[in-house]
């Protein structure tokens, strides 16, 4: 089966613009897209950049946009395009820093705010902090976020402000605060109460359709208010703040 693939090219260090190149791509095998770069980088233009490096959608790095589609080059099969021509362009949002790489930094630093680990109290028992599994399973569609990246380059709310936390960050916040093993006081998570943060998002649902691994991070924002809202009434008839 004989493709082209057209690929968006920058190299900001010398392209004053991003532009399409085409490459065509001849195979009989059943191949990933991830697969298919590397074929055209080995064989065609050694300086075609682009992410990876699990190669079995874990480590989120190979987020790009398929045919208009978010989506992990190393879970698409070319076959399943079902088109002869694959256009392939970089996560929107970020700033690319060649060709398919992009500049994930502040996507990683919404999540880094919102201190995406473990609150513990007292000792460390021996087996570790244990969560009993029907705890584990209303927080796991949350815990199987992968950081690629998708979810935040998709969201419009991030396109016109980028200090938006973006629905990865939230929603690995509502995992952690819906974790019995979670001992972070109220005025650390209420700090998300903000335009920018839990009431910035405008409940599209983008991140929902693109997240590869189906967390639904629109869910957990969405909970996450209900959360905020009910601590903030309890609060109030306790008359703390
Ligand atoms: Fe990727 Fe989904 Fe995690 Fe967003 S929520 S970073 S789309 S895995
Ligand atoms: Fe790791 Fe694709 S290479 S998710």
């Amino acid at each position: 089966m004989e493709y082209v693939f057209r690929i968006l090219r920058c190299d900001p260090m010398k392209d004053e613009h991003p532009y399409f190149q085409d490459f065509s791509y001849e195979t009989e095998e059943k191949k990933s897209m991830l697969e298919a770069l590397m074929d055209i980088r080995n064989e065609q233009d050694c300086t075609l950049a682009f992410r990876y490096s699990c190669r079995e959608a874990i480590c989120g790095s190979c987020g790009m946009v398929i045919n208009g589609k978010f989506d992990l080059a190393c879970r698409t099969m070319v076959d399943s395009l079902k088109s002869s021509v694959i256009v392939i362009e970089p996560l929107p949002n970020l700033e690319i820093q060649k060709d398919l790489a992009v500049d994930m930094e502040p996507f990683f630093e919404a999540v880094r705010r919102i201190e995406p680990y473990l609150f513990s109290e007292g000792k460390i028992p021996e087996k570790g902090h244990r969560i009993e599994d029907r705890e584990m399973d209303k927080i796991f569609q949350y815990v199987n976020c992968i950081l690629c990246g998708c979810c935040y380059s998709a969201c419009p709310v991030v396109a016109r402000d980028e200090r938006c936390l973006g629905p990865a960050a939230l929603a690995k916040l509502f995992r952690f605060v819906k974790d019995p093993r979670d001992k972070r006081p109220f005025s650390n998570w209420s700090r998300v109460n903000t335009e920018t943060g839990l009431w910035g998002c405008d409940t599209v649902f983008k991140c929902n359709e693109v997240c590869p691994k189906d967390v639904r991070p629109a869910d957990g924002i969405e909970a996450l208010r209900r959360k905020l809202v009910v601590e903030k009434i309890k609060r109030i008839f306790r008359k703390e703040r």
